[in-house]
This record gives C-alpha cells, sequence and structure tokens, in this order.
C-alpha cells in the first residue's frame, strides 16, 4: 500500500507490495510511482524540487487543454460553451498557476538564479516574466468575460484570447521543462536542491493550508468531468489514412 502523509512530498511505503514497479493511484486520483528499487516498510520518498515544478506544469497544460477545446465552440455557438466551467478553470489558472507555481516559486527562486548564472537559459527570464504578467491579464480578461454567468454575442474576442493564451502557454512551460529548470538544476548543489524541495512543500503549506497539488489535480479531473473531456481514450487518435 502506498500513502501520503501530512508532507505530501513524502510518499510512505507501508506495505510489501511497494517496489515492485507497479503505478499507483491514490483515491483521490493523484499518482505516486514506485520505482524498481527495493524499498523497506516505511521508507519515504520525496518529490524533487524540479520534478514538483513540471507536474505542477501538467496541471497547467490540462487547464490549456481546457481552454483549447472551448475555443470552436465558442465560435460556432459560445452559448453552448459552460461559462462556469470556464470560470473555474481560469481561477485554478489564477492560484495555482499566477499566485502560486510563479509568484511564490518560479519568479522569487528560480528565475534569479538562472539569470545570474548567465548563458543561454539566462536569456529566457526577462520573456518569461512578461509573459507570467502577460498571462495574468489575460485571466483578469477571461475572469470578467466569464463571471457574468452566461456566453453570448460574439464569443470571437474570448476564443482568441484564449487560444493565443495557450499558445503562450504551450511554449512558455516547454522551455522551462527543458531549459529553465534543467539550468537551475545545474546550478544548485545535491543538498540546496533538497532544502529547496522542503521550501516548496512550506510554501505550498503556507499558500493552501493544505495539499495544493492534490486539491489542483482532483479540480481539473472535476473540470473536465462537467465539461465531458474526462475520458482520456476520446483523444486517441484516428489510424492514419493509407499513404
Ligand atoms: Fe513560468
Ligand atoms: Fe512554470
Amino acid at each position: 500500500m502506498v500513502a501520503f502523509d501530512n508532507a505530501r512530498r513524502r510518499l510512505v511505503i507501508t506495505g510489501g507490495a511497494a517496489g515492485t514497479g507497479l503505478l499507483f493511484a491514490s483515491a483521490s486520483g493523484g499518482f505516486a510511482h514506485a520505482a524498481g528499487k527495493d524499498h523497506g516498510k516505511g521508507q519515504e520518498k520525496e518529490v524533487g524540487a524540479v520534478e514538483d515544478l513540471m507536474r505542477e506544469h501538467g496541471v497547467l497544460r490540462r487547464a490549456l487543454l481546457v481552454f483549447i477545446e472551448c475555443v470552436p465552440k465558442l465560435r460556432a455557438n459560445p452559448a453552448s460553451v459552460s461559462a462556469e466551467a470556464l470560470a473555474r478553470t481560469a481561477k485554478l489558472f489564477r492560484t495555482f498557476g499566477e499566485d502560486y507555481h510563479e509568484r511564490r516559486l518560479e519568479e522569487p527562486y528560480i528565475f534569479p538564479a538562472v539569470k545570474k548564472a548567465g548563458g543561454q537559459a539566462a536569456s529566457y527570464i526577462d520573456v518569461l516574466k512578461a509573459q507570467h504578467d502577460r498571462g495574468r491579464e489575460v485571466t483578469d480578461y477571461i475572469l470578467a468575460v466569464t463571471g457574468k454567468g452566461t456566453l453570448s454575442g460574439d464569443g470571437e474576442p474570448l476564443a482568441r484570447a484564449l487560444e493565443s493564451f495557450v499558445l503562450m502557454y504551450q511554449n512558455h512551460t516547454a522551455r522551462e521543462d527543458t531549459i529553465v529548470f534543467p539550468a537551475w538544476k545545474e546550478v544548485l548543489s545535491t543538498r540546496q536542491l533538497h532544502e529547496m524541495g522542503d521550501r516548496f512543500e512550506d510554501i505550498e503549506q503556507q499558500q493552501f493550508g493544505k495539499d495544493g497539488y492534490e486539491d489542483a489535480v482532483a479540480q481539473i479531473g472535476q473540470i473536465e468531468q462537467v465539461l465531458g473531456l474526462a475520458d482520456l481514450a476520446q483523444f486517441t487518435a484516428p489510424p492514419p489514412p493509407k499513404a
């Protein structure tokens, strides 16, 4: 059996089935991966600082997928799009993405260290920060438009805002995952990295008063459910045409 204790980064392996390389799903829908090593009873595994940031991106990407699914519907028939579901998605992006992931982790810890280290990754920092700021403006707009309860009239301005927001953040998070986070990891010692992992966990507790990540995963799961996007199989591509 695998369970999370209060400090969510610590995965406590409590049973003999652990260590077999199986993938376990927690009751709340989160996942914990037991690597193929032999872990004894009560042994803890930690989610490192970089893995933490990257899985937060996973939640944000799922929000982006909700947004992009709504774009053609907004163009065809805005009234058919749930304003409430869009508003919930934008609120999640605000609280978990902008106020926590960006403002509390990336901007105070990752960006200054990477910029100071110089090199290719450093040259991305100003643009990434400008994108955080632009993202906030767009989120304000989405919240204002969807806060009215129903979507009617011209859906094009909202469709366009969502489209450009999604394109920006797809590029943004992909650069952070492949260039900026690895550069940050490079400048820290193993001990510093470990300390950052603990600090991130403390910040998350401060910010949310609970397990913010698990809660965000549950929230995006509920939104997907409401919008009929929860079934992963629907996104399996059809077979390609004959060449
Ligand atoms: Fe960012
Ligand atoms: Fe990020």
